[in-house]
């Protein structure tokens, strides 16, 4: 069934998609194969030349490019089987030795319509989690303007809102009147937003229409690195914060509403085992239920040692955003945080905004296909 699911001849899927036209109770429950052969041709995928040719006891007959399966064997979350060049970039982990110097380019770079250069900032968005965008004009609202640009979905509102709006504004005082620990000057140690919604915000665009101040440097911790650090030390405690829903809360910042979730601290995907979100925020809570003893305690060790090493000075990057930056980092994987300011040293107004993680994904696929198929009508003409 692995290799006929698989199948993208005329009689499995529809050609112009490679969907799939049958049910998975169409196929009989004891296929098998009746013969595979591996012969050597030309191949246009993968540019390895070996085939699979396998008919199966239904009397279907399917061909495979054998270095394709070898692929996805080896990575399955990376590959893709309906267009078989689906290729995400690899993520790369980092800690402050490895991730201080990040990926960072110009406002004038990414509108100036060069598909390579959306590419280059959403490759490093993908595998970095992060980067700094500079140069971005200082006007009210630019950020949701910046993340139509960087959101591949055409038209419309591609943010994503909160109970602060399209966008949201931090000030060392609240944001109208709804209240939230950022919306001080004091510090604010590394976390992921919103962690109470579901499903959580995807990307956060941080944009800075003015600072004044010298002190409230930013810092960047990716949540992945430290995931991977916990899981290399005890596979059991890992376990502990994935398999654990706990309980994520918010008032909507002045008591109107209730946001709740209940999530796990750490998310992978289930078949590959690779991360694929971190949810860590004292300030929204993350509540254990009342679990046994020995589970709990089994928790707590987890959460603990997890915020040790989140918390770890090592772990942490640390940057001062100018007047013009505009940092963007995938909220389901990079904590952010900053260390307390001065207000009276003069003024500092960040706006804010939320995109969802496919968005970038697909910029980064369309921004890629443009970019092949300018590099083709090139060597055409
Ligand atoms: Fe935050």
């Amino acid at each position: 069934m692995w290799l006929r699911e698989r199948c993208t001849s005329p009689a499995s899927v529809q050609t112009a998609t490679h969907q799939p036209l049958h049910q998975p109770c169409d196929f009989p429950p004891d296929l098998s194969i009746k013969r595979a052969d591996l012969h050597e041709a030309a191949s246009y995928a993968s540019g390895s030349n070996k085939f699979l040719t396998v008919t199966f006891c239904d009397g279907h007959t399917s061909i495979f490019d054998a270095a394709v399966l070898d692929a996805e064997v080896d990575d399955f979350a990376s590959y893709g089987i309906q267009q078989t060049d689906i290729k995400w970039p690899k993520l790369r982990c980092w800690d402050k030795s490895t991730g201080s110097d990040f990926f960072h380019t110009s406002y004038a770079a990414i509108m100036s319509g060069d598909p390579q250069k959306l590419l280059d900032l959403t490759s490093h968005l993908l595998a970095d989690g992060h980067a700094l965008v500079r140069g971005v004009p200082s006007r009210d609202m630019e950020v949701a303007a910046f993340a139509r640009v960087v959101s591949g979905f055409p038209g419309g509102q591609v943010v994503r809102p909160t109970n602060w709006g399209p966008v949201f504004n931090v000030r060392s005082f609240p944001d109208a009147a709804l209240k939230d620990l950022a919306y001080t000057a004091d510090a604010l140690p590394p976390h992921v937003d919103n962690p109470y919604r579901n499903p959580n915000p995807g990307f956060q665009l941080l944009h800075v229409l003015e600072n004044e101040c010298s002190s409230g440097e930013s810092l960047a911790v990716d949540g992945f690195f430290a995931a991977e650090q916990l899981r290399a030390e005890s596979p059991e405690l890992f376990d502990m914060l994935r398999s654990t829903d706990v309980r994520w809360e918010n008032d909507g910042g002045d008591r109107s509403t209730a946001l709740v979730h209940w999530a796990p601290m750490l998310e992978v995907n289930q078949s590959s085992g690779v991360l694929t979100q971190v949810r860590y925020s004292p300030k929204s809570g993350g509540y254990c239920p009342a679990l046994s003893m020995e589970e709990a305690n089994l928790f707590y060790q987890a959460r603990r040692r997890f915020s040790q090493l989140l918390n770890a000075e090592e772990s942490t990057v640390r940057f001062q955003m100018v007047k013009g930056d505009l940092w963007i980092f995938n909220n389901l994987r990079v904590l952010h945080g900053r260390s307390s300011f001065n207000p009276q040293e003069g003024f500092r107004y960040l706006q804010g905004a939320y995109i969802d993680v496919d968005a970038v994904t697909s910029t980064y696929f369309r921004s890629k296909y443009k970019a092949q198929k300018m590099i083709s009508d090139c060597d055409t003409a």
